[in-house]
């Protein structure tokens, strides 16, 4: 199966995705992408790996906020696969988030709003410029972390539910909270759920793209919702009290009491990995495409589903 490379490999999920992908995969190369290398959270990643004598895994230094430096990472992995210091591609986890529920929306250097930008114009900039690296023999899995939350009206946090607008600028191009109704709180949330929306929509043009073409029609795309992660650090960071209280006194200590009964929804890093590793190395629905809830096959908001919206969908970054 080659390389997988996976984004934010030092969050929540990521850590354990890496640790599963050790356990069950040893041939497999990881290469791991962290905002910081020399972080605690990083630490830990190397805490992992570190229980593991024969993994193969390479950490780079990579923040989606800079598309100049998914550029360059991208041409390194190019020529690392060229020159054979890398195999092939065989997987993509697009998995790093960024939110913020607690001020006005914030820009990059690109001049994309952040959550739009990380979460999910970085990773379509990052797939399609490997999509040469994957072997055309064997194909391979591209993985969109998804969420509920993409689906107007599923999930308990939303207060505007998420819209692809007609001036699909809007997206990318964000303003803050109605200054006479500042919930920002509100709006971060609903621009994290229309930039999971708009991943979702891609996720469907482009899996028609590649059906279409002989050179990359073994490639797979696929989007899961991993189910509500009770011990995220997600919840920690750029959240209002509320939040981080909710995880502290309800979501963290009824987990062990989740994972015992299967509350819906509710579970550990550690348990969403499993599936998302299982799916990301093709063992889980083999060769399907399309949106999975845990590893069950589901639907998709109805706005992602319009051909339209899908086709348009590369033209939000130019506007
Ligand atoms: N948590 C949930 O309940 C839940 C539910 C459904 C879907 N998901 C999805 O699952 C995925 C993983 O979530 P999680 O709970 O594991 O989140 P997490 O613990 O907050 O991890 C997010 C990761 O993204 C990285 N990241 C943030 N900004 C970045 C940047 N500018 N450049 C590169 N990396 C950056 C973080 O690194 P730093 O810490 O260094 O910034 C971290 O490694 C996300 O796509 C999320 O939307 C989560």
């Amino acid at each position: 199966m080659g390389t997988v490379l996976l984004t934010g490999a030092n969050g929540s999920i990521g850590l354990h995705v890496t640790e599963e992908l050790l356990k069950t995969s040893p041939e497999l190369t990881l290469v791991l992408t962290v905002r910081q290398t020399e972080d605690k959270n990083t630490a830990r990643l190397n805490d992992v790996i570190s229980k593991y004598t024969n993994a193969k895994t390479f950490i780079h230094k990579l923040d989606l906020a800079d598309l100049s430096a998914v550029h360059s990472f991208t041409g390194k992995i190019l020529s690392s696969v060229a020159s054979g210091q890398l195999p092939h591609i065989g997987v993509i986890i697009c998995n790093a988030m960024y939110w913020n529920l607690v001020s006005d929306p914030e820009i990059t250097v690109d001049g994309y709003d952040k959550t739009f930008q990380v979460g999910h114009i970085a990773h379509v900039a990052l797939v399609l410029r490997l999509l040469g690296s994957f072997d055309k023999s064997i194909g391979g899995r591209v993985v969109l972390m998804s969420s509920q939350n993409h689906y107007p009206g599923k999930s308990q946090m939303e207060k505007i539910p998420p819209k692809i607008p007609s001036d699909m600028s809007k997206l990318v191009h964000t303003s803050p909270a109605d200054d006479s109704h500042v919930d920002h709180n509100a709006r971060g949330f609903e621009i994290y759920s229309n930039m999971k929306l708009a991943a979702v929509a891609w996720m469907h043009a482009l899996n028609q793209h590649l059906e279409k073409d002989p050179a990359l029609q073994k490639i797979t795309v696929v989007a899961i919702d991993p189910g509500v992660i009770c011990d995220s650090r997600a919840f920690t960071t750029n959240t209002p009290s509320s939040i981080i209280n909710m995880q502290k006194y309800v979501l963290r200590p009824f987990s062990p009491l989740c994972r015992l009964v299967g509350i819906k929804g509710f579970r550990t890093s550690a348990q969403a990995a499993v599936d998302v590793a299982q799916l990301a190395i093709n063992r889980a629905q083999p060769n399907a495409r399309g949106y999975f809830t845990l590893l069950n096959k589901d639907a998709t908001a109805p706005q992602s589903l319009e051909r339209e919206i899908q086709q348009r969908h590369p033209s939000m970054c130019n506007g």
